[in-house]
């Protein structure tokens, strides 16, 4: 296979952690006989450093060229005051938008070795293994009319028919390859967009006869996440309510710091990113673990791609990793061996090319 990937490391620790992924992703298409086009280009703080703009127009032309995007993170300190447009963030809703990225994926699993990190007791989190779906491209985000005066300001939550359709189906064609059980996430007892999102999960539930599906309203599923996380398999919701339950979700397993996210259009093209942010602090100490942007990979490897092979491997060979007992200073417990970015990086690098070793050597052998 020969894919073009369009590489935006960002600011803060993206620039290190996407290093790390590109060598596994170089490593993983050497191993399977995959070509991977790799082109960088700028988004965010460092777009707007350099071009006065945090999604310039040749990022958007690398990226329409491009099979799918690998992103580090955006933000920081030194463009906080910036006024709205010329913000990290304005970067990353816009291609979002202008690529139609509607469906943003945020798996959630206990990893046993990270469980002692949790802020849970561990017997809540260790069969943790949920799915958060994210509409992305609509509600409060994007919605017209907008409005700030000083004394007065206007937020728009506005959703369509097709803009919840697409999600849920989405949502329900995950539930139906996992556990087979949905919570569809609103506050119908307030809102009108939700009182139609929850219509039309009811709508399509007969096409799901194999999916169980519950409503749950977002205050009382905020507390549920916490109180019995082990509860859920795929949660679908809009973007605002996506965007707080998953921050919630991510701490569950104590991982935030290993947790991928796919964010993807209807053709399978997407967006690729840890869900961490951009950790200034961490930034040029060579102590951010790269583990969630090496997952992300292996989701792009999955969900634009279908290499599922492919996939699994990049998750083994990081779970490999970690089960050794190796981590990097940000994640470390005190009985846990630290290593350096590009150490731990090269662990996973070994951890792929064993396998493949005694793969081959098998091979031989029979
Ligand atoms: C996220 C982030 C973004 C969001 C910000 C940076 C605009 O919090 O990806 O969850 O709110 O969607
Ligand atoms: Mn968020």
């Amino acid at each position: 296979m020969e894919k073009k990937i369009t590489i935006l490391p960002g600011d803060g620790i993206g620039p290190e952690v996407v290093a790390s992924a590109v060598e596994v992703l170089q490593a993983v298409g050497k191993r399977f006989q995959h070509t991977f086009h790799i082109a960088y280009a700028t988004i965010g703080g460092a777009a707007i450093d350099q071009h006065e703009d945090p999604l310039p127009q040749e990022t958007i032309e690398l990226c329409e060229q491009s099979d799918a995007i690998l992103l580090g993170a955006v933000g920081g300190p030194k463009w906080d005051q910036n006024p709205a447009e010329l913000r990290p963030e304005k970067g990353l809703l816009r291609i979002r938008k202008h690529f139609d990225l509607f469906s943003n994926l945020r798996p959630v699993q206990a990893v046993p070795s990270l469980i002692k990190a949790s802020p849970l007791k561990d017997d809540l989190v260790k069969d943790v293994d949920l799915l958060i779906v994210r509409e992305l491209t609509g509600g409060l985000y994007f919605g017209e009319p907008r409005k700030r005066t000083d004394e007065e300001a206007l937020d728009s939550l506005v959703y369509t028919r097709p803009e919840i359709e697409r999600i849920v189906e989405n949502a329900f064609e995950l539930a139906r390859v996992r556990r087979g059980k949905l919570t569809s996430v609103d506050k119908a007892n307030v809102l009108d967009t939700s009182r139609l999102w929850r219509q039309i999960v009811d709508e399509k539930k007969a096409q799901y006869p194999d999916v169980e599906v519950e409503h749950s309203l977002v205050d009382s599923t905020a507390m549920k996440l916490i109180t019995n996380p082990g509860a859920y398999d795929v949660i679908v919701t809009e973007n605002m309510f996506g965007d707080i339950l998953s921050d919630e979700a991510s701490v569950i397993t104590g991982s935030l710091g290993v947790l991928p996210s796919a964010s993807i259009r209807s053709d399978n093209f997407g967006l690729y990113e840890p869900v961490h942010g951009s950790a200034p602090e961490l930034a040029g100490r060579g102590i951010a673990n790269p583990a969630a942007t090496i997952l992300s990979v292996a989701m792009m490897l999955r969900y634009s791609f279908g290499l599922k092979e492919e996939a699994a491997e990049i998750e083994r060979a990081v779970n490999a990793v970690f089960e050794d007992g190796y981590f990097t200073a940000d994640l470390a417990t005190p009985d846990s061996r630290v290593l350096t970015t590009n150490e731990w990086t090269e662990k996973v690098l070994n951890e792929l090319d064993t396998s493949f070793v005694s793969d081959s050597i098998m091979t031989t052998y029979i």
